[in-house]
């Protein structure tokens, strides 16, 4: 079936953090959103990792089914459910899982908390590479760990791992475990295999366990392909935690239902033992059950349209800023629909760029700084929504940079 991704749907009063929370309290300008009719003059949400569109319909039909059903008692994962997340992985990404090596989570951010606490003790060092993805630092430092960044090096436009000073830092014994991202937000790369080879062989050869973040790995852009942790050398796998999800792949991040992948026996058995110290193992929402199996099974179709809707995002808004404001820079797509911008050329201090596009434009981009002290003068926009409202964004950019 063909999907209507241009129709502006009306997300106020569900409970949206993107419309209806106003960036955790970040924002400092007007505290309503625009309306979806785009006419009035409240602010236009671009920031936080959800999509403004409807899932796929088999998703739909499967929920209105279980609803129907009536009962929603306490609920475990069932083979079913096991089966579509082992059949995606096989036949998407060529990644043969076992069943008995999957632990749900109830998200990704909770899981990559419980990694910290499971195999890290306080005082212990957590690698990570910024500017990435900001949650991870307080998962690092609630677990009394220390933060250890091996900065991303932005070549030209392409940010690449630096592997002499990733070196330096895994070996100091300090280091325990480092979190990867791949897809990478916010710099929207997609490692190659031999980037994560040498990252892996990194980390192993240091005795440093690799929690492999991969929430974004089926959302790739013409032309890349995404290459899972799980098909490195199997030493390298052995030393690993891999976060799968299909919360931004299907638009199911409200469902809060994810997927560690642990093939060490003794790594997933203390994964476990943490989940059911906390009391988190087991139980699970239906509803978030029917959901995962649904798109899993059915979602392919509709995700192929996403990803070329989301990918022609890219290029409008590639080409209006080359047509209307040169100077913000925007970084080329290989995966996630998050895509980095840099404004440095505006000569703008951080209090004058966020007074820019929150106030004066009212529009709200996820700042740089966030990610770390490298994304300071760059904003993240998210392009996973109809292009209505990325134009009505960008005409308020240009107007309010002209103005
Ligand atoms: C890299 C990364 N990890 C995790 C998450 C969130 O995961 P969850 O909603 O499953 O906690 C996001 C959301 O944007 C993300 O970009």
């Amino acid at each position: 079936m063909k999907y209507d991704l241009d129709r502006v749907i009306d997300r106020d009063g569900t409970g949206s953090a993107k419309w209806d929370n106003y960036m955790g309290g970040r924002h400092s300008g007007p505290t309503t959103s625009i309306n979806a009719d785009l006419n009035d003059d409240g602010s236009i949400p671009m920031w936080v990792a959800d999509m403004d569109f409807q899932v796929p319909k088999p998703v739909v039909d499967a929920l209105a089914e279980r609803v129907q059903h009536g009962i929603f008692g306490y609920t475990m994962a069932t083979d079913g459910y096991y089966q579509s997340v082992i059949n995606w992985f096989g036949r998407r990404h060529n990644w043969e899982i076992s069943k008995d090596w999957i632990s749900t989570a109830p998200g990704i951010v909770p899981a990559v908390h419980f990694a910290v606490r499971t195999y890290c003790r306080p005082g212990d060092k957590v690698l990570i590479q910024k500017p990435v993805y900001y949650p991870f630092f307080r998962s690092i430092t609630n677990g009394g760990c220390e933060i250890v960044s091996s900065p991303l090096i932005d070549n030209d436009g392409h940010y690449e791992m630096d592997f002499d000073d990733l070196e330096v830092r895994a070996a100091d014994p300090k280091v325990k475990l480092a979190i990867l991202c791949s897809p990478h937000n916010p710099v929207g790369r997609v490692w190659t295999r031999d980037e994560l080879q040498r990252y892996g062989e990194i980390c192993t050869r240091h005795g440093v366990l690799v929690v492999a973040d991969e929430i974004h790995c089926d959302l790739m852009m013409p032309g890349n392909e995404f290459e899972p942790y799980g098909l490195l050398h199997e030493d390298l796998v052995k030393n690993s935690i891999i976060c799968t999800a299909p919360s931004k792949t299907f638009n199911l991040a409200g469902m809060h239902l994810s997927n560690m992948v642990i093939p060490d026996k003794d790594l997933h058995k203390a994964y476990d033992a943490y989940m059911a110290q906390i009391g988190v193992a087991g139980g699970l929402n239906p509803l978030a059950t029917t959901a995962v199996e649904a798109a899993y099974n059915g979602g392919e179709e509709w995700l192929a349209q996403v990803l070329n809707y989301i990918a022609g995002n890219h290029q409008h808004l590639k080409t209006f800023m080359a047509n209307n404001i040169p100077r913000i820079k925007v970084y080329d797509l290989e995966g996630t629909y998050l895509n980095w911008m840099d404004f440095n050329d505006l000569g703008l201090d951080r209090k004058a760029l966020e007074d820019l596009t929150q106030l004066k434009a009212k529009v709200l981009f996820d700042e740089g700084y966030i990610f770390g002290d490298e994304g300071i003068g760059f904003e993240r926009i998210n392009l996973a929504c109809p292009r209505p409202i990325l134009d009505a964004a960008l005409q308020r950019l240009k107007k309010s940079i002209e103005g």
